[in-house]
């Protein structure tokens, strides 16, 4: 056996605390039957935390997850603290600290889970969102605060660099699958940063396809209001779609409501080059609603964990668990929020059943 895998856990707040032990079960599981093993790191950081020391993360969290092999985020956020304070107390440092410029999200159709369509079968797509420039940058301020000429600016910040590695990592994915790449742009009303996106894009498909790729890819840049039409209507057409940080953070919402929303969708933050760990998360919130009830659905979490395996080099466990995870939908146990009435860990079980009999 190799040496084990080293992962931070940070389950965080609400139905994170619910939501990944359900993961690490299947992990345990999956390490006995394919002979691999995680030494666990667990992280209290999260919202308890903030109310008690004033932090979410101890001064030298960032520090102590760098020789890790990966992080695996449950999801912060409670009602009492301002989402701003969690969201850039934790996670943002972490994306950024570890250049995890790629937030990954698979969009597919899942056996059982019903979508908003009539038809939402076959869908198979994959978003690539820029994870640490453009739109979301600390660049601007306000000024004559409260008063009526009070003004606000903020600036996006796009780099040759930044999108171009982006664009490559996409491209490549896209010929490693069917080939079809969509550049998500709207440089008709954006046009000094949005064109500069799309001759970079440009750019990087151009070396990457003259380099002869088993599938050459073929990019269509779209604009992202029409785009996002077109996720709704014709969802089976787009193969990779690559988007800066807000409109990708945008369309993968809107892409995983049309698979059937929340509780199922995974979401993967990387540094490709592997020189920092990679975070792991479902896209779903903290979910305080629900908290406590044992109701959470863990599918985002679980799905969220095999692309974990996955970028470990687990790859034969963690498309062990993909299948075990739509086994247990197919098999008509369901959460609530799916229309079932299966609680976290009865749901959990008919996966780890799955895990056992399908291999
Ligand atoms: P949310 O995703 O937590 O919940 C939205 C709705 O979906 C709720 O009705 C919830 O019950 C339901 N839901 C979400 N996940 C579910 C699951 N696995 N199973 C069953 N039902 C599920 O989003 P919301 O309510 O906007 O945010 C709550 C808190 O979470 C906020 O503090 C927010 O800032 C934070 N948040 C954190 C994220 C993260 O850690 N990456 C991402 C999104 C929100
Ligand atoms: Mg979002």
């Amino acid at each position: 056996m190799s040496r084990p895998h080293i992962v931070d856990v940070i389950a965080g707040d609400g139905i994170g605390l619910e939501v990944v032990p359900a993961a690490l079960r299947c992990v345990d599981a999956l390490a006995e039957q394919f002979g691999f093993a995680v030494t666990w790191r667990d992280r209290d950081w999260g919202s308890e935390r903030y109310r008690r020391t004033g932090a979410m993360m101890p001064e030298d969290g960032l520090a102590r997850l760098a020789d890790g092999d990966a992080i695996l985020l449950g999801a912060v956020g409670a009602p009492d603290i301002p989402d701003d304070v969690t969201l850039w107390g934790l996670l943002l440092p972490i994306r950024r600290a570890f250049l995890q410029y790629v937030n990954l999200r698979p969009v597919r159709s899942l056996p059982g889970v019903p979508g908003p369509l009539s038809d939402g079968s076959g869908i198979d797509l994959v978003i690539v969102r820029e994870n640490v420039e453009g739109e979301y940058s600390e660049i601007g301020g306000r000024i004559y605060r409260g008063r009526p000429e009070e003004a606000a600016v903020q600036e996006t910040v796009f780099t040759r660099r930044g999108v171009d590695r982006v664009a490559r990592f996409a491209a490549r994915l896209a010929a490693s699958r069917r080939g079809g790449l969509t550049s998500a742009t709207k440089s008709n009303g954006i046009v000094h940063t949005m064109p500069f996106w799309d001759e970079v894009v440009a750019g990087a498909v151009e070396r990457i396809n003259h380099s002869g790729p088993e599938t050459p890819i073929r990019l269509r840049k779209v604009l992202v209001d029409a785009l996002a039409a077109d996720l709704v209507l014709r969802p089976r057409e787009h193969d990779v779609i690559v988007a800066s940080n807000l409109l990708g953070d945008i369309l993968s919402d809107l892409a995983s409501a049309v698979v059937g929303g929340i509780g199922t969708a995974p979401s993967a933050n990387l540094n490709p080059e592997r020189e920092h760990p990679s975070m792991f998360e479902p896209v779903h919130g903290s979910a305080p609603d629900i908290a406590g009830t044992g109701i959470a659905n863990p599918t985002g979490q679980i799905w969220a964990t095999s692309l974990m395996l996955d970028h470990l080099g687990e790859s034969t466990a963690a498309a062990a668990l993909l299948a075990a995870l739509e086994a247990a939908l197919a098999s008509g146990v369901r959460t609530r929020d799916l229309g079932g009435t299966a609680g976290t860990d009865e749901f959990t079980s008919t996966v780890l059943d799955h895990l056992t009999t399908t291999t």
